[in-house]
């Protein structure tokens, strides 16, 4: 009999509805491959239902705070259930954008100039007095601002003067206790996804190239099909492709996350691979990067979610 998958989905983080679509997706290519199929949105019941249920593993189709972040990995390894993806402090790490850049520049690894604001700097310590001092500390406008703890570009505005910084810091904070202020790269924006092989050696897809119509790979480029051309590979020069593709298993094998990531970079124009975060929780929708990647490398959808899953198990045994 085939094994007993829980499929992990929904939950009431901001991307629920991304969650659910993966999920479902990822409910289909298990079944057609003939595991026992268990889909579970996360509600209180979930404990009660994973130990009546004990399934063999657990696929996270979960995207965004709880399901990325360490929480449900660490609820799963408690309960001594395998699951998918990277452990809890390589979720944990990723998940936080303010500490997984400061060990890229501590490990030489490009990412864009920034400063961290929480929440308490302004509210007890007066942070708001010293905005001025943004520009020169990043590099100059155009900036990113963003939650650092958030994904979907959920809470990310560009803000291309002085006068829009304090309403985009407000926005990100609204989203969670700490904001990023980021230098804007101009620049060819790449995802590039790495999943372990049986053996655990990382194996990275090709490259894929966004390029959003509205100039900003915002919640609606990501998820409305037409709305971002995809390039698949990448339009790089070899020896791009070459840097890119080296420092996507550099970030991988640094945040620590076994089976699979997702690393989000911007190429500048001055050919620097800048990377901007990483994903343990990949999507995978319609429109999803890391299924994209696989299927270009020879692998259809059932066969990168068996490959997941097929490891988890086996890494168990
Ligand atoms: N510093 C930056 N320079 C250029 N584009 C950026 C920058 N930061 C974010 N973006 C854009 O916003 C998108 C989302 O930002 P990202 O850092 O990947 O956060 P998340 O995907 O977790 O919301 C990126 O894919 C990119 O299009
Ligand atoms: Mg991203």
């Amino acid at each position: 009999m085939q094994e007993k998958i829980a499929v992990l989905m929904g939950g009431q983080s901001l991307e629920r509805d991304v969650s659910l679509i993966s999920g479902k997706r990822v409910c289909d290519a298990l079944e057609a491959q003939g595991y026992r199929v268990l889909a579970l949105d996360v509600t209180p019941d979930l404990v009660t239902t994973l130990r009546s249920e004990r399934p063999d593993a657990v696929y996270i189709a979960l995207h965004g705070k709880y399901g990325e972040d360490g929480t449900v990995q660490e609820l799963l390894e408690f309960l001594g259930i395998p699951y998918t993806g990277p452990g809890v402090t390589a979720s944990a790490l990723a998940w936080d954008k303010a500490l997984s850049k400061r060990l890229f520049r501590a490990e030489g690894i490009p990412t864009p100039a920034w400063v961290t604001f929480t929440a308490a700097a302004f509210k007890q310590m007066g942070a708001a007095t010293a905005l001025d001092l943004v520009p020169g500390a990043v590099g100059g406008f155009p900036v990113v601002v963003k939650p650092a703890k958030q994904g979907s570009a959920l809470g990310l505005t560009k803000v291309d003067g002085p006068e829009g910084l304090a309403e985009a810091l407000l926005t990100a904070l609204s989203y969670g206790d700490t904001a990023i202020v980021e230098k804007w790269i101009d620049g060819r924006e790449l995802a590039v996804s790495v999943v372990d092989g049986p053996s655990g050696e990382a194996r990275v897809f090709p490259p894929v190239e966004m390029e959003p119509k509205s100039g900003l790979f915002d919640f609606s480029a990501m998820y409305t099909p037409g709305e971002t051309d995809y390039y698949v590979p990448a339009r790089l020069d070899e020896p791009t492709m070459a840097e890119v593709t080296r420092m996507a298993e550099r970030v991988h094998r640094l945040l620590g996350c076994e089976r699979v990531s997702r690393v989000d970079m911007v190429v500048g124009g001055d050919g620097v691979p800048y990377v901007l975060e990483v994903n343990t929780s990949p999507g995978m929708t319609e429109t999803s990067l890391l299924p994209m990647a696989a299927a270009s490398a020879g692998l259809d959808f059932q066969e990168l979610v068996g490959h997941l899953v097929r490891s988890t198990l086996d890494a168990a045994r």
